[in-house]
């Protein structure tokens, strides 16, 4: 991480100046705060914008005003009050979080980071959140705006969707983070991102921390962060039938080119049930060897590789007739002696299901 200059060391504190004048007026934010409320604000706004969370945040209070009164609550009425805002093990969760308060800590929200995670649906961001604001410990709070606002700070041109990157900003955080206004910091922040340091054109000349800004100074505010959303792995199936004489399995060497070349596996085909396994059946008539009736299946086997997942079904049938000649890519491997061959992959471990 390159530090442009000496001024990147003060732009926490031009930050914390700024909010003193642009701090947004939020409900949740009262003198002195409220741990309970600190809380049930960070839950709410998880996946709900603020302005959305605002009367739901009010009613909540009205009803629940407390740790215990929550915890007093039935889940139908936490339900109740609840309804709208989506995603309902939210509130699930902090009914149960909330019960554990109030039986194990007597009542008081922890402040420590240990026993806040031990808490139902707290994760590092809410941890953070509240630790900071409510109880004025040093302690990060990362969500994505925070990662949008460091990458752009710092010039991060990894995926800010890595476990890397956060490990990288959480570490930052801590490094700059003020010990004596740490909330003010971490809320600072998040009023920084909601308004200032927006996804794609982000208000520079409203940015009170311009100067210290390394994406800005190259001109590449506007091309960060970088979000690369992992495509999903396309599931093939596979069908694997074990054929075996009661000494020998039947194996099969893959073609030389392409994925897990020349190594080889049982006789096996892609798809799945009795598609599957006639596909297997066709193969096994191409070696010229017949076999008895299928049995299984034996098991499963999931094997992930960088672009694509096999999910295999693994079956066994006995030989019955036929024999391979002098074909290259088949040959009959003695059981005893299973680790001669270079198995692809996962076929190896099938040797230990069948
Ligand atoms: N988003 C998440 N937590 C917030 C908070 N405490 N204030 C404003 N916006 C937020």
């Amino acid at each position: 991480m390159t530090i442009r200059n000496e001024t990147v060391h003060d732009w926490p504190q031009l930050l914390l100046g700024w909010f003193r004048t642009h701090r947004r007026d939020l409900p949740w934010r009262t003198t002195p705060r409220d741990p309970y409320k600190v809380w049930v604000s960070e839950i709410m706004l998880q996946q709900t914008k603020v302005e959305a969370v605002r009367p739901y945040y009010e009613n909540w209070l009205d009803h629940f005003p407390t740790v215990a009164a929550l915890a007093g609550a039935s889940q139908e009425d936490v339900l109740r009050q609840w309804q709208g805002l989506g995603y309902y093990s939210r509130a699930r969760n902090l009914h149960q979080a909330v019960c554990e308060v109030q039986s194990r800590y007597g009542g008081k929200v922890p402040d420590t980071e240990k026993d806040m995670l031990s808490l139902k649906g707290v994760g590092a961001y809410t941890a953070g959140a509240v630790l900071s604001i409510a109880y004025g410990r040093p302690v990060p709070a990362v969500d994505g705006n925070v990662l949008r606002i460091f990458s752009r700070l710092y010039l991060i041109e990894d995926n800010i969707l890595s476990a890397k990157v956060k490990k990288e900003v959480t570490h930052l955080v801590q490094e700059v983070i003020p010990h004596d206004a740490p909330g003010d910091f971490n809320e600072a922040l998040m009023d920084l991102g909601a308004g200032v340091c927006i996804p794609r054109s982000p208000r520079c000349q409203e940015c009170p921390v311009i100067s210290c800004c390394q994406a800005h100074e190259k001109g590449r505010e506007k091309e960060l962060p970088v979000r690369l959303v992992k495509k999903e792995k396309p599931v093939v199936d596979v069908t694997v039938l074990v054929v075996s004489d009661g000494r020998s399995w039947l194996i099969h060497r893959r073609p030389e080119k392409g994925l897990l070349a020349s190594m080889w596996e049982f006789p096996s085909a892609e798809g799945k049930g009795r598609a599957g396994l006639d596909a297997v059946r066709a193969r096994l008539k191409e070696a010229g060897i017949r076999t008895g009736d299928v049995t299984g299946p034996a098991g499963t086997l999931r094997h992930v590789f960088s672009h694509k997942i096999w999910q295999m079904t693994v079956y066994t049938a006995p030989y019955t007739e036929g024999t391979l000649d002098d074909k290259e890519d088949w040959q009959w491997l003695p059981q005893v002696d299973y680790t001669r061959v270079p198995w692809a992959g996962p076929h190896g471990k099938i040797t230990a299901i069948v």
